[in-house]
């Protein structure tokens, strides 16, 4: 990639003109919605809601299933960067037909989100799991694959570990926390699925804490994600480790798509005073333990 700086799945990336249009605003790479084998609505409204430090969402995986969004892929590729697809399934036979199914850059498995049953987190908080879809979908196609993994476990790095194992070309930490906010006229949960994945800038300590355990544990790259918003955020979290970094929630604060250029410009700006290589960033804060 050009820059460290992408687009993270689930965010402007089910079309293939948002996709394009997060390349030409200086985005280095852009991931899109997950997809999978069948076309799925998602869970009922509302499915997201802003909260203190951020937004809460229960999208529930809608996606119009890979049959119907290859078109999309290749439009997204027009902006120049490498387009990664976010895949999920419900074990081994659906991620691979998901990845035989698409032509894209890369793959990003989402054995992470929160909130929908028999995807995402339900099967990505077993190692056993992590490494049995990461092998059988690395087997099966010839670009990179990248598993995002669920900050909503004891330990991460086990997670990290498994997916190394299987072949993984890298990690991206995290997805949302699992999160709930509950109306109090009423007292009814919020999001029509009640409960549902925290994203924004209140986890991104949580993100910096998982890529620094991660980062210092694995021998694959780690790819950040979550709350980054600024160079800073970005800045900070290659300090812990993390060989690119995904911007998500940020997208829809005053700034949209000019965020990347903000981010990407601020980071060189930075390295330029500083007398650094990103390369000399990365990881930087573990040499003070
Ligand atoms: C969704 O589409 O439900 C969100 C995906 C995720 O949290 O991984």
């Amino acid at each position: 990639m050009k820059n460290p700086v992408m687009l993270a799945a689930g965010i402007l990336g089910t079309t293939g003109a948002s996709l394009k249009r997060a390349a030409q605003s200086g985005a280095g790479g852009v991931v899109t919605k997950s997809v999978g084998v069948a076309p799925r609505e998602g869970h009922r409204g509302p499915t997201v809601v802003q909260v203190e430090g951020g937004l809460l969402n229960a999208m529930g995986l809608p996606n119009p299933s890979y049959h119907n969004f290859q078109e999309e892929i290749d439009i997204g590729r027009e902006g120049g960067v490498p387009v990664v697809a976010s895949i999920f399934g419900s074990g081994p036979e659906e991620f691979v037909e998901v990845a035989e199914g698409l032509e894209a850059d890369g793959f990003e498995l989402n054995l992470s989100c929160p909130h929908a049953e028999r995807y995402g987190a339900e099967i990505g908080c077993e190692a056993c799991n992590v490494e049995e879809i990461t092998r059988t979908v690395k087997e099966s196609v010839a670009v990179p694959v990248w598993v995002k993994l669920t900050p909503n476990v004891a330990d991460i790095v086990g997670l990290g570990l498994a997916a190394q194992r299987g072949g993984a070309d890298g990690v991206v930490a995290i997805n949302t926390l699992k999160a709930m906010a509950i109306d109090v006229e009423s007292g009814r949960p919020i999001l029509g699925n009640r409960f549902g994945g925290l994203s924004g800038p209140a986890i991104k300590p949580v993100a910096i804490r998982c890529v620094y355990d991660l980062a210092s544990a694995l021998e694959i790259p780690v790819i950040g994600v979550g709350g980054v918003s600024s160079w800073q955020d970005a800045a900070e979290i290659i300090m812990a480790g993390a060989a690119g970094v995904q911007v998500g929630t940020a997208l829809g604060g005053v700034e949209g798509y000019a965020v990347f250029r903000s981010i990407t410009e601020g980071l060189s700006s930075y390295l330029d005073r500083k007398g650094m290589t990103l390369e000399e960033l990365r990881g930087l804060a573990r040499r003070f333990s």
